[in-house]
């Protein structure tokens, strides 16, 4: 019997494809899709970002069971997750572990992104759709960090809060709406709690919508030139279910590693002291991936003023497409871009690095060095490229 996904185009339709064509939409999406012939490993990481998806909702939906919101029991209702709830300690660590995998492919694949200059005509709103994502990822995982009420909890929860309320205009109402008082309590706790999951399934929407855009405008690819014929293309099955499908076996051997035998590697062991608003931990830090915006607004005096350059270091993501005009996409073939952008990478991790330090002298001014180069890097040197690239 013919599989009803291989059912060929000239076949008379059946009974529910006249009814509901969703078997020849997904032929064509994700059977017949026709795919570059020369995407390299890095296009993987959309997958593994949609498979990390899948196992936070799922390991979330089993912690939520459990879990309590309410700044009495919250820390209690986790360590009884850890130690008391039968394979609580696995569940917990599939969803921690995950925040990990998911912030690192997020970086690959922006990375990738920005290399490869997919951000160019024609997949403006596949960028924008994906910072969209990045966004609400961010959000997400800040409420979710609150949600145990460790000591790290409530004091990185406290830095954010304050930055926030330090917004113009907006941002007394922006922190009161969510802390639903003056401190961070049990209103705030709960109205996190409710942030979190919901935000997790509108992230769900999104992706659907960055996927469709590209199916819109298809893959780029390493050359930068998009196929003109047939022969130029494969399509996504077999070939590329079974490349994704091994590359992710790799990619799960390494989450799982992460999960059975170090759980507690990325995490801050402050966090396991229930959150107490008359001490303050000595050093406060924010997980790995939040640290590049916690060093650049360390770096500068002014609490608003760290605000507008952590904000503008993503907005000048969102603008890039406008600011980088030239038609030539791959790093690789634009001598300028190839020598600068490697550097704004560097730049960001070496951010990453500072903001898990205390802020000595050195580091202060290893993180202004860093900000200053990724700045010059998108506003100065971006448009500069594109400009005389396409007037040669
Ligand atoms: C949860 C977050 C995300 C998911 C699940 C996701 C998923 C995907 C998938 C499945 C693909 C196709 C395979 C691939 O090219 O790797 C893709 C492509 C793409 N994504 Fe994402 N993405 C996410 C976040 C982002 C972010 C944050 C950005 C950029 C800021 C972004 C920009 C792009 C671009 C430009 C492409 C096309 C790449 C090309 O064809 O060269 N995505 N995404």
């Amino acid at each position: 019997m013919t599989s009803p996904l291989k059912t060929p185009d000239t076949d008379p339709p059946g009974w529910l494809e006249r009814r509901l064509p969703v078997m020849s939409l997904l032929r064509r999406q994700y059977v017949a899709f026709p795919m570059p012939r020369n995407l390299n490993a890095l296009w993987s990481f959309g997958a593994f970002l949609i498979v990390t998806m899948a196992f936070m909702i799922a390991s979330g939906l089993f912690l939520a069971i459990n879990y309590t919101p309410d700044i009495t029991q919250a820390f209690a209702s986790v360590e009884a997750i850890d130690r008391q709830v039968p394979s609580g300690w696995f569940i917990r660590s599939l969803h921690m572990g995950g925040v990990t995998m998911l912030f690192a492919c997020l970086y690959i694949h922006i990375g990738r992104s920005l290399w490869y200059g997919s951000y160019k005509a024609p997949r403006e709103l596949l960028w924008l759709t994906g910072l969209g994502l990045m966004l609400m990822v961010m959000v997400t995982a800040f409420a979710g960090y609150v949600l145990p009420w460790g000591q790290m909890s409530y004091w990185g929860a406290t830095v954010i809060l304050n930055a926030v309320h330090a917004i113009p205009l907006i941002g007394q109402p922006l922190s009161e709406l969510l802390l639903g008082g003056d401190t961070l309590g049990n209103v705030a706790l709960h109205r996190l709690f409710v942030l979190h999951f919901t935000m997790a399934f509108a992230i769900l929407g999104v992706i659907a919508l960055h996927v469709a855009a590209l199916h819109v405008v298809k893959s780029n690819n390493p050359s930068g030139v998009d196929p003109v014929n047939p022969s130029q293309t494969l399509p996504f099955h077999p070939y590329y279910t079974s490349r994704d499908g091994f590359a992710l076996c790799l990619f799960l051997m390494v989450y799982a590693g992460l999960v059975f035998f170090l759980p507690d590697l990325l995490t801050l062991a402050d966090n396991y002291i229930q959150a107490n608003p008359l001490v303050t931990p000595r050093d406060i830090r924010p997980e790995w991936y939040f640290a590049p915006f916690y060093a650049i607004l360390r770096a500068v005096p002014s609490r608003l003023g760290g605000l507008l350059l952590a904000s503008g270091s993503l907005a000048v993501l969102f603008v890039l497409p406008w600011l980088d005009r030239s038609t030539i996409r791959p790093a690789t073939r634009r001598p300028m871009v190839r020598l600068s952008l490697p550097l704004a990478f560097a730049a960001f991790i070496l951010l990453g690095i500072a903001g898990m330090h205390a802020p000595t002298p050195a580091w202060l001014l290893a993180s202004r060095v860093a900000i200053a180069w990724w700045f010059i890097h998108f506003l100065l040197v971006m448009p500069l490229a594109s400009e005389r690239e396409m007037s040669s």
